[in-house]
């Protein structure tokens, strides 16, 4: 076991962000009933994730991570995951050629249900309640008796991911994941759409398909044709709920937090004396750690000291979240101190948490080419540096929502009532989700070339 940690000593340090529990003795006893249930994923899996994040960091693979910014209890539906999942298989595809290289996916599905939020207080006609922090908390209606957290929230998330992972794993391995199928999707896409250049693109992927096909590689002889490895992940913010999910395993030893694959820290959890560190010291998942600008780069190489002290390669991965204007200035800092260091890291590109503003009718919203801006400075600097862009984490969602503007179907300001379902923070849709996943293929060439 690492040093002083047992999976409870986070409630020694201080803690951020969190929900105040009036029943105390309720909140104990969902703990204690969430720790006597079946571990929603598996140290082997978390292992072979590591693997494959082991080649991110070498620059061998790309890590695709995405899905809502909150997953709520009353959107949850099998259509609903299977369209957020068929997206990421979409985006994956053009992915993969684009970049010559295998793209890990990894969802924030199936346990993304706790928010850090800027305020404790939201208030609305004169009327202040605590903030809606995420369905495994408490409600998102706007009254008292919803605003109050409840444990047995906690074990409705359990639920929820369990079933939503079942039907995940069937997805995945099933035949829903089959490449030509989800090629054909994205022939679909290009269709409607009118750029030429998403065309090109399209009919080179078949022709690859085709071309290895001839060749007899196909789904008959070759699994990956027909199924992926698919990852969950979520904010680790609920600590209370991540204990309970965390046991030793009986094989090869070791604490994992069998909530999900990877876990992350936010950008208001990630200060190094409070208890969020302190948990996530001592698992053996991967774990992502989101940076904002405000960021030193003293305090990073300490942060990578307390949670990768063997600085085992793949096990962190930065998603950096500075704003299409700040990344310029601040990332390439980061880049040669962490170099200078020694420090194995994987750098992934959040583009959508700095982008974020209140359109004029009233939504929080975000820009589709802001976000792009940010991806390509993402990829720019990285080139500049010689250091390798391994991966996004984007907000999106398989539905037709409109809560981002832009993108090909130019979603407008006064669009986005239309169909603004978000329960936390605006995602792209799927459409937006496949344009950004064509449009990033022209960076990830501009390597290759
Ligand atoms: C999020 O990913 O939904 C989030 C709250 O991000 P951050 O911690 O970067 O603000
Ligand atoms: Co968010």
């Amino acid at each position: 076991m690492k040093k002083n940690w047992s999976k409870n000593s986070w409630r020694n340090y201080n803690i951020s962000q969190q929900p105040y529990y009036d029943d105390i003795n309720g909140l104990k006893n969902i703990e204690s009933k969430i720790g006597k249930l079946p571990p929603l994923i598996f140290a082997g899996e978390v292992r072979s994730l590591k693997e494959k994040l082991k080649k991110v960091a070498l620059g061998e693979a790309f890590l695709l991570q995405g899905g809502d910014c909150a997953e709520s209890f009353s959107d949850f539906s099998a259509n609903n995951l299977r369209d957020s999942f068929k997206v990421i298989l979409q985006m994956s595809a053009v992915l993969t050629y684009a970049s010559s290289l295998p793209v890990v996916k990894i969802g924030r599905m199936a346990g993304q249900f706790a928010k850090p939020r800027s305020d404790d207080f939201e208030e609305k006609n004169g009327v202040k309640l605590p903030s809606y922090r995420g369905d495994i908390i408490n409600d998102i209606n706007f009254n008292e008796n919803s605003r109050k957290p409840d444990p047995q929230r906690m074990l409705d998330a359990y639920s929820q991911s369990a079933y939503a992972l079942n039907l995940i794993r069937a997805f995945a391995s099933g035949g829903f994941a089959d490449l030509e199928k989800v090629h054909n999707w994205n022939l679909d896409f290009v269709k409607k759409s009118t750029k030429n250049k998403y065309l090109d693109l399209a009919n080179s992927i078949t022709d690859a398909i085709n071309f290895m096909n001839a060749c007899g590689f196909n789904k008959k002889n070759i699994p990956e044709f027909k199924q992926v490895d698919f990852y969950t992940s979520h904010e680790a913010l609920l600590l209370n709920y991540e204990e309970s999910l965390t046991r030793e395993d009986s094989i090869k030893g070791g604490w994992y937090d069998c909530s999900a694959h990877m876990l992350w820290i936010g950008e208001r959890t990630r200060k190094l004396d409070e208890a969020h560190i302190e948990f996530m010291r001592g698992i053996e998942n991967p774990i992502g750690v989101k940076i904002g600008p405000k960021v030193e780069e003293d305090y990073l190489i300490k942060l990578l000291e307390v949670l990768n002290p063997t600085n085992e390669l793949g096990k962190i991965t930065l998603i950096t979240r500075m704003g299409s204007e700040n990344i310029y200035s601040k990332l390439p800092l980061l880049i040669k101190k962490v170099r200078e260091n020694k420090k194995n890291v994987i750098w992934s590109c959040d583009p959508m948490h700095a982008n974020t503003y209140k359109s004029s009718t009233g939504f929080k919203t975000r820009s589709f080419d802001k976000i792009l801006n940010e991806i390509e400075a993402f990829f720019k600097v990285h080139y500049e540096e010689n250091s390798f862009p391994g991966g996004i984490h984007l907000e999106l969602t398989g539905l037709d929502v409109t809560e981002c503007i832009g993108g090909s179907q130019k979603i407008k300001e006064e669009n986005l009532s239309d169909r603004y379902h978000t329960h936390c923070d605006p995602r792209l849709n799927a459409s937006q989700g496949l344009d950004l996943a064509f449009k990033l293929s022209d960076f990830l060439k501009l390597k290759r070339g």
